[in-house]
């Protein structure tokens, strides 16, 4: 079938030579083509131009035997938002300890207390699946109404062998019935359960002989993870996760460096991560180290400014020639919001990036960080029709400017309008 969308306004971060992610200076930079066509052939991104050629090129899909036609009247098209760190399988919700962190308390204070992960995790523990998958499904097509068509999900507030392959069957199921496409990460060690405190090279013990190798044997994984962070998983914990999980073929994403210079973008890097995510704590060294990898440095904002927390130094570390992707983290604790448009909207007003790197950073950026960029993140011929179309609005830079606001009128989803 071929379904051809033309009148476009402007089509929105178009790859003639695709890239893989995108770096320093070029992140500055897009593609875009004004009053455009784009033609989507058996769910894949066939082709796309300006209108001056649309009857054109349609005369080479004459012979076709379904042709769909959409007068986009002035809208615009873009690749739908990749988020590649979210935690949005999860019971219950955490606006009580939002109350105390009002009051003065950190993140920190609440969870040294038994709040914050232990929390959730209490309460995941006595959700059922079916429940988790209702709650989690909710979320995916809330968060598909705003633009994002590929979610990454951890587990992680199982804490327990059977629990977080619980929440990791979860994430299987949600990959079964969604739309988007999902990729799901083993948490292996968000917090330390309470009857562990003062033994945690035990639990890390349990974690790596006998939740991991449950999750791979049930290939529930795409991902391994660890919060290697003041108060919470050192880097001697880390590296012994992340060795053990490469072992099942895990690559690493981690979220590194959130709470202090913890040491973990230089534990992602050495294990070759995937990402790098959080990052409030990120010096010379950090970027001397991220400069020199594969690894995929992801800002959080929402996180950053639900609580309050210093921010990434993201212009510093673009200057410096690195890539940066922005990402949700959509979770109960710390950003209890999925809407990447207002990731983009952070993005420029808070950290000093121009609309043109807010796209890159939540597009192909973010694909890269959940290795999806061959199918996903840009407009490109072969990559798969994943895309949203906007309200009628006046430039791509109105989209991060007026915060706030779902501009996304329709979404186009593995060539399924939705
Ligand atoms: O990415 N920092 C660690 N984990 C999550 C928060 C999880 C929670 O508070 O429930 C995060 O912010
Ligand atoms: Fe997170």
């Amino acid at each position: 079938m071929i379904q051809a969308f033309y009148n476009i306004k402007s089509l929105i971060q178009v790859e003639t030579h695709p890239v893989e992610r995108v770096c320093g200076a070029d992140m500055a930079k897009i593609n875009t083509i004004e009053e455009a066509f784009l033609i989507v052939k058996d769910k894949l991104i066939a082709g796309f131009g300006k209108m001056k050629d649309y009857q054109k090129t349609m005369q080479q899909y004459e012979n076709e035997e379904e042709i769909r036609e959409y007068d986009l009247m002035g809208r615009m098209v873009s690749p739908s938002y990749c988020d590649s760190h979210t935690h949005l399988v999860y019971a219950g919700s955490r606006e009580i300890e939002y109350i105390d962190k009002i009051r003065g308390l950190s993140y920190e204070e609440i969870a040294k207390r038994g709040g914050g992960i232990l929390n959730s995790a209490k309460r995941l523990h006595e959700a059922s699946e079916e429940e988790l998958v209702e709650a989690a499904w909710n979320r995916l097509e809330e968060i598909k109404w705003m633009g994002t068509g590929a979610v990454e999900i951890k587990s992680g507030y199982g804490l327990y062998p059977e629990q977080e392959l619980k929440m990791l069957r979860v994430i299987r199921k949600l990959q079964e019935i969604s739309p988007l496409t999902i990729r799901a990460t083993f948490l292996a060690a968000h917090a330390i359960p309470l009857e562990y405190r003062g033994r945690q090279a035990e639990y890390v013990d349990m974690m790596i002989n006998e939740t991991l190798p449950m999750v791979a044997a049930e290939e529930l994984a795409d991902y391994i993870d660890v919060f290697c962070d003041k108060g919470f998983f050192t880097v001697e914990d880390t590296e012994r996760l992340l060795m053990a999980g490469m072992k099942y073929g895990l690559r690493p994403k981690i979220h590194a460096n959130e709470l202090d210079f913890s040491g973990g973008v230089q534990a992602g890097v050495k294990y070759n991560a995937l990402s790098v995510d959080h990052l409030e704590y990120i010096g010379d060294d950090e970027i001397a180290c991220l400069l020199d990898s594969e690894t995929m440095p992801t800002i959080l904002p929402g996180a950053a400014f639900f609580l309050g927390m210093p921010l990434s130094p993201a212009r510093k570390m673009m200057d410096a020639g690195l890539p940066v992707a922005l990402s949700s983290d959509y979770n109960p604790g710390s950003s209890p919001s999925g809407n990447m448009q207002f990731v983009a909207s952070l993005g420029c007003i808070r950290y000093k990036m121009l609309p043109e790197e807010v796209i890159n950073a939540t597009t192909i950026n973010t694909a890269y960080a959940m290795g999806v960029q061959d199918e996903l993140g840009s407009i490109a011929k072969g990559k798969r029709a994943n895309f949203f179309i906007t309200e009628p609005i006046p430039t791509y830079q109105f989209m991060p400017y007026a915060y706030g606001h779902n501009k996304v009128e329709s979404v186009v989803l593995n060539g399924e309008v939705q």
